[in-house]
């Protein structure tokens, strides 16, 4: 590989206007603010309206992230989105961002890794970036999982929320940007957390499948096996990283995996009580939450991490 590093330049996120407070949810379901407080952390969710699609929330949060990173439309030569809710079977999301955006050079694609997409679609783009085949990278994580919610089913649909948020990656020397990502993935868990339609096999879309308690005992250890492989393969302690954003899934599950590796609470940015679980979208979204509040400042460095349906998990070290 080159000593090419991508500069996370730019960061920008959007949410649907309208919120639902767990007292909306009550309405719907037979549930409560404290069974939903106590159990996940989450007070409200942000829903898309019903003529707001996910490339209409991925490109609001590109619009800012571009302007953020202080480009334009002319630099950006790859859009990389990942979601679990595309606009359509095909084509990808990320060609309709492409055009929504008034952008007709350079290449865009969709990634699929559920919660885990930004991690995905951010260790894309940095490959593309250091083999020299992309410059500046959009790489948007967005959804609207509102729409594949079983809106009878109350172990699952008050977990969930809409929301996008995307960073502009920039081809620069070696110092700042990404400095490791880690994948993984074991498709033996499918049957944990899964939509039950598609194209191919019912002609449906179908609606979000959980086995929560299964999902949350996975969650902690694959999540912190995999921050300290990274941790490990980057050479740099756990104890030195500033910063934690995890996938905002569940308060539980982000202070299970703090706990696990003796990360304290303060540095784990949580934004799951405001958005609830956006997939992945939560990253950049809490990302973002942090660089405006003036927690993240640039050069710390900073770990984010997922799991999600697959499963598929994974981390990503950068410093800002
Ligand atoms: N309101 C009130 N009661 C509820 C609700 C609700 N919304 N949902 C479930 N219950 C009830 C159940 O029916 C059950 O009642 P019972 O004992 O009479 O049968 C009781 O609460 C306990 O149910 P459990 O499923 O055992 O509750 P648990 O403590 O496991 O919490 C939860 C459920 C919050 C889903 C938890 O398992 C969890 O957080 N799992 C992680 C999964 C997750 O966050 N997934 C997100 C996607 S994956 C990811 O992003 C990592």
């Amino acid at each position: 590989m080159t000593g090419i590093r991508s500069h996370i330049a730019g960061i920008g996120t959007y949410l649907p206007a309208r919120v639902m407070t767990n007292a909306d949810m009550s309405e719907i379901v037979e549930t409560s603010d404290t069974w939903i407080r106590e159990r996940t952390g989450i007070a409200q969710r942000h829903i898309a309206a019903d003529d707001e699609y996910t490339s209409d929330l991925a490109v609001e949060a590109a619009r800012v992230a571009i302007a953020h990173a202080g480009k334009s439309i002319e630099d950006i030569d790859l859009i990389v989105v990942a979601t679990a809710t595309p606009d359509l079977t095909f084509p990808a999301t990320a060609t309709i961002v492409q055009n929504k955006l008034g952008i007709h050079h350079g290449a865009a694609f969709d990634v699929h890794a559920v919660c885990s997409g930004f991690l995905y679609a951010l260790a894309t783009a940095d490959n593309f970036i250091k083999a020299g085949q992309a410059t500046n990278a959009l790489v948007i994580g967005a959804e609207t999982f509102s729409r594949i919610l079983d809106w009878t089913d109350r172990t699952t649909c008050v977990l969930f929320g809409d929301g996008a948020g995307a960073m502009v990656l920039s081809a620069q020397g070696e110092g700042e940007g990404l400095i490791r990502t880690h994948l993984r993935s074991d498709g033996q868990f499918c049957d944990l957390l899964y939509v039950d339609g598609g194209p191919s096999r019912t002609k449906t879309v179908g609606h979000l499948r959980m086995q929560g308690n299964q999902v949350f005992r996975h969650a902690v250890g694959k999540i912190a096996g995999s921050m300290q492989e990274l941790a490990d393969m980057a050479g740099i302690p756990i104890s030195e990283i500033d910063w934690f954003v995890p996938h905002q899934a569940n308060q539980r599950i982000l202070e299970g995996v703090a706990k696990r590796l003796s990360i304290p609470v303060e540095k784990v940015i949580s934004t799951v009580g405001r958005h609830g679980n956006t997939s992945a979208a939560s990253i950049p979204l809490a990302f973002d939450a942090a660089v405006q509040d003036g927690r993240i400042k640039r050069g710390d460095l900073v770990l984010m991490e997922a799991l999600g349906g697959g499963f598929t998990w994974g981390a990503a070290l950068a410093r800002y």
